[in-house]
């Protein structure tokens, strides 16, 4: 049986990455509005990323006989002055959540919850790519500056991104 305080930490993290969710879909359609498809694939399928997060954490707190809650997501934002500030956007979202995953393995730790702690080795590994992943695309959209040719080929780039579920058991 999940401890109280940390069935309740992880029931926040699942709000926590079901706004993830929310906000990469609101930057698809900002994408979308630019005609950046290619980016707004490539935040559909964090879409898709963030939501197998949510629901790892909410059959984990099932799994454990716990409670899996689901509370209330405040609103995204919709609107971005421009490709790179989204992504930096996005990374600061990124190292905050990478912050909360930490906090948990903490939390974790200090209650002996030795399962919570495997649970969350995976996330760690995950928020590593995560902010790898957007660093990168931060960097290429400071390196295209107002190159509209280098915009489009990103662009195009990030077309081919497809969402692959990892193994029900990976890292786990
Ligand atoms: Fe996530
Ligand atoms: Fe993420």
């Amino acid at each position: 049986m999940i401890k109280k305080t940390v069935q309740e930490a992880i029931n926040r993290q699942i709000i926590n990455e079901m706004y993830s969710s929310n906000l990469y879909l609101s930057m698809a359609s900002y994408f979308r509005s630019l005609n950046l498809n290619g980016f707004a694939n490539w935040m559909r399928v964090q879409v898709q990323e963030e939501m197998f997060h949510a629901m790892k954490f909410f059959d984990y707190v099932l799994d454990r006989g716990g409670e899996a809650k689901v509370g209330e997501i405040k609103a995204p934002p919709f609107h971005w002055k421009s490709p790179l500030e989204a992504f930096q956007f996005t990374l600061k979202h990124e190292e905050s959540v990478t912050d909360s995953i930490n906090k948990l393995a903490a939390l974790a730790i200090k209650e002996n919850d030795y399962a919570t702690n495997v649970l969350l080795q995976w996330f760690v590994t995950e928020q590593v790519e995560e902010e790898a992943n957007v660093t990168e695309i931060v960097e290429r959209l400071k390196l295209a500056g107002d190159s509209k040719s280098s915009l489009f080929l990103l662009d195009s780039e990030l077309k081919a991104r497809v969402f692959v579920p990892p193994p029900a058991n990976g890292g786990q």
